[in-house]
């Protein structure tokens, strides 16, 4: 198979979210903080009728009718995910009910774990498959779900919700450049779930930040590297169009950026002009760890990136903005915003994503995007996904509310036997929602 990648693309994120700057004044922060200091406009969570389960539902549903696949067209599927609703069954297995309906039970893939990584692996696996002798021809689909949430506290206004469905197969718009691809992987204690009975993380949001980074610069490195010995020639930020991040919050962002330029700075990269270089000559020496602090460097950085980041990674900050961390499907909602905003200047571009997971697992990689042909198209996939329209859509609550909506999860989280309150006056015709949890644990969903 050729040109294996993501031939279709369908997002769904809850029509219920709060405004940063609403929930900004309600925590009694400084104003700013969450829009200007987070770079946060909005964040959408789960209402007591929607979850990761019902949101993939609803997704890969979707994605299924818009595109007109045969659901027995279905020959694996992979779902990344960090939200535990259950410590077996995997959210896959939810899926099935809608590919046993059409006799179609022959699909491998379960899902994948590690935080925001998920997705990735998932994605990863999915093309594997496709480019390997037990491709039986028909597609993957990879799904990310996650729902977002922290407690009260500083990490609270990062969070958010999305499930993303990516059809796999060979001949795509957005075809994997398998060989250009960076890995970094470590032992470190930056975010992580070990209380089976909350749904909240625990976070060191500092050191989340610092491994990010290093992360980051690894898997540059090793990116760059690999390129070189492709190529015989060097990597820099000028030989892809955009940059694609896993966005927790835009402002991480922006400082990744900024530290791939002063990467490029330092290698003395041609994406870097004489006058940048100078700018950032003096932090060259600075020792890794110390890099990581300097304010100095930051800032100095941040102004040699700005326009490069406006060109290469504005264009993919949209949904991750308005939504928030979707964790694993964080990094495709950045990409989802890329095909929104540029999908009909993409043809023959190349792309790069970083995707990171704390614990910590990251990969940089790249993708060469085509138009396309229907219905696998970049035009078509920026019509099915109507981003615009679903944002438009959407609901926006008073924080008081979604404080109280936060509290009826928390109780819930983990428990059975209980009826939603059913109240889907705000979905869309055609969304799952949770109606029941019984006395042993099952889960039921409805469709609007
Ligand atoms: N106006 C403008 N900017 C402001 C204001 C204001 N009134 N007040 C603060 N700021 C700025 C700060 O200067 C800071 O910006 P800087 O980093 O450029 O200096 C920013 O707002 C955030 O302020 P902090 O005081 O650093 O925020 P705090 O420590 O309270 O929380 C954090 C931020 C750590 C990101 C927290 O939200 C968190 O823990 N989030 C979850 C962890 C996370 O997402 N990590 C990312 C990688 S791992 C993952 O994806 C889960």
């Amino acid at each position: 198979a050729k040109n294996v990648g993501i031939l279709a693309v369908d997002i769904y994120f809850p029509p219920t979210c709060i405004q940063q700057e609403a929930l900004e004044a309600h925590d009694g922060a400084s104003k700013g903080k969450y829009t200007i200091g987070l770079g946060q406009d909005c964040m959408a969570f789960c209402s007591e009728v929607e979850d990761v389960i019902s949101m993939s539902l609803t997704v890969v549903t979707s994605l299924l009718e818009k595109y007109g696949i045969d659901p027995k067209q279905i020959g694996r599927l992979e779902v990344g995910s960090e939200t535990v609703i259950d410590k077996s069954k995997s959210i896959k297995t939810f899926l099935m009910t809608i590919f046993e309906k059409h006799g179609n039970t022959d699909i491998e893939g379960v899902d994948s774990t590690n935080a925001c990584y998920g997705g990735t692996a998932a994605l990863f696996n999915c093309v594997n498959w496709v480019e390997s002798s037990s491709w039986d021809g028909r597609y993957g689909l990879v799904v990310c779900t996650d729902s977002a949430v922290y407690a009260e506290g500083p990490a609270r206004p990062t969070g958010g919700a999305a499930a993303i469905a990516m059809l796999i197969g060979p001949d795509a718009p957005v075809a994997f450049e398998s060989k250009i691809r960076g890995s970094h992987m470590a032992h470190v204690y930056d975010f992580y779930k070990p209380d089976l009975a909350s749904e909240y993380p625990v976070v060191d949001g500092k050191l989340s930040q610092t491994c990010y980074l290093k992360a980051l610069d690894s898997c540059y490195k090793e990116l760059c590297k690999k390129y070189e010995k492709l190529e015989g020639k060097q990597f820099s930020l000028a030989d892809a169009e955009y940059f694609v991040f896993h966005s927790p919050y835009n402002k991480l962002v922006q400082k990744s950026f900024a530290r791939l330029v002063f990467n490029d700075s330092v290698r003395n990269a041609s994406s870097i002009d004489e006058a940048g270089k100078e700018k950032l000559a003096p932090f060259a020496d600075l020792p890794g760890d110390d890099s990581y602090n300097s304010r100095d460097l930051e800032k100095a950085s941040q102004q040699v990136a700005k326009p490069l980041y406006d060109a290469k990674v504005v264009p993919t900050t949209l949904v991750p903005k308005q939504v928030g961390n979707m964790y694993t499907a964080s990094l495709y909602a950045a990409f989802v915003s890329l095909l929104h905003n540029k999908h009909s200047s993409l043809d023959g571009k190349r792309v790069i994503l970083f995707s990171y997971g704390s614990g910590s697992t990251a990969t940089m990689f790249s993708l060469r995007l085509n138009a396309g042909q229907q219905p696998f198209s970049l035009e078509n996939i920026a019509a099915v996904m109507n981003v615009g329209e679903k944002l438009k859509a959407r609901h926006e609550f008073p924080p008081e509310k979604f404080v109280e909506v936060m509290k009826i999860m928390e109780h819930r989280y983990g428990g059975k036997d209980f009826v939603t309150n059913q109240d889907i006056s705000l979905l869309l015709p055609g969304t799952y929602y949770l109606t029941e949890v019984d006395s042993k644990y099952r889960r039921f969903y409805a469709k609007k």
